[in-house]
């Protein structure tokens, strides 16, 4: 049986990997700028994060969610304690497209409203209302099309006052990314996103952060949208939550009340998930990390700004993007293929770094030199 061949691969085969470098099955040792696509928060196969699961799946594994586990209790504790929002409440899934779906659904049995506000070029995940709430109709198929979702441009304040002004009655929620990741890294400003918190206040909407890829730390602040000093009623999270270990939850303001049934999933919230997510965060309170992210973020900016041939660099912390000048578009390849550099991309022309958040600043040196040695060995193969 073959594949569903929906990845364009690149032709690697990593099969082991340790902190910020995987190895591929020839035992190339690869330096990983990408992060897994902004999934690993503390590093690949941290010694701590490691035992927490073995342990774990000693203890046990799984069983519904129709008994009491007290994991997934002291996971909330957790959660509240790293991120500040203290009353909040959380509800346990798999995945980020699952974490908007049932956010998205929470905001409509909440207000008994079906209309969403969501901004050009965001990304929410795949699945029927995040896809819908995409802004990329060639994924969105078309039993998931809906009148529903109304796409207004980011940081257009303008827009947003007069959409509510004409529709906010009839709407649910207001979907945003603190930093949007696959649209290239463009950031909400942080009177975009107090604009968003007061228009839901004044109409009775719910305002869903969506931080599965900017949450978690990464942005230098536990939720990315914190830049913007106001709370948003539903934090959507799960890419750095376990490190690899497929999780995904929302946090629920206080006001949102819970109802039987309302919400529910097989798999959401099971004991080895917890146990990986609670490793990752006491790595992250004990190493500091949501510091580093900031402090390496803002080395690492300011020296990609030095770096003769970047165009952009855009961000905050070690969410960032930047475009190359005409002549180096190729960079990304000569990175991976000549130099041994994991980058991500957005298309057209950026390259996006979401590296572990526990990259030391060697490891952003050796990055910056691979940067100077691909740009000479693109200028050499043009001249
Ligand atoms: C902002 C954002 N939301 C949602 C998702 C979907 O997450 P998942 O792929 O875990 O379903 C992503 C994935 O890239 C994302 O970047």
């Amino acid at each position: 049986m073959s594949l569903f061949n929906v990845y364009p691969l690149n032709p690697i085969a990593i099969t082991k990997a340790l902190g910020s470098r995987v190895w591929d099955d020839k035992g190339q040792e690869y330096l990983d700028m990408y992060g897994g696509h902004a999934v690993i928060s503390i590093g690949h196969t941290n010694p701590h994060w490691v035992k927490r699961i073995e342990d774990q799946l000693h203890l046990i594994a799984f069983y519904s969610n129709s008994v009491i586990m007290p994991i997934q209790e002291e996971l909330a504790k957790a959660i509240n304690d790293i991120s500040g929002k203290k009353d909040f409440q959380l509800f346990l899934c798999n995945s980020g497209a699952e974490a908007n779906e049932n956010a998205l659904k929470l905001a409509s049995f909440h207000t008994g409203r079906k209309k969403i506000i969501a901004f050009k070029k965001s990304f929410h995940g795949r699945t029927s209302l995040a896809v819908a709430a995409t802004d990329n109709p060639s994924i969105v198929a078309p039993v998931n099309e809906t009148d529903n979702i109304i796409f207004l441009p980011l940081n257009d304040i303008v827009a947003l006052e007069a959409c509510f002004a004409t529709s906010g009655k009839d709407i649910a929620a207001v979907i945003v990314e603190g930093i949007q990741g696959v649209a290239g890294i463009h950031e909400a400003s942080d009177a975009f996103l107090q604009t968003i918190r007061k228009v839901c206040d004044e109409f009775g909407a719910v305002y869903i952060a969506d931080s599965v890829q900017c949450g978690y730390g990464r942005s230098g602040k536990f939720f990315a949208h914190d830049f913007a000093g106001v709370n948003a009623d539903i934090y959507s999270m799960a890419k750095g939550m376990g490190n690899g270990f497929p999780i995904g939850a929302i946090l629920i303001a206080p006001h949102i009340q819970a109802k039987f049934g309302m919400l529910g999933t097989t798999f959401g919230g099971n004991p080895l998930a917890c146990a990986a997510a609670l490793g990752v965060i006491e790595v992250m309170q004990k190493e500091n990390l949501i510091h580093n992210a900031q402090l390496q973020g803002e080395y690492l900016m300011n020296a990609l700004k030095a770096i003769k041939g970047v165009k952009v660099v855009r961000g905050k912390g070690l969410m960032i993007g930047f475009e190359m000048e005409e002549g180096l578009e190729d960079l990304r390849k000569v990175l991976l293929n000549e130099f041994n550099i994991f980058t991500g991309e957005a298309k057209p022309n950026v390259i996006r770094l979401l590296p572990s958040l526990a990259i030391t600043k060697s490891d952003i040196d050796l990055f910056l030199k691979g940067m100077q040695d691909a740009i000479a060995y693109l200028q050499q193969k043009n001249s």
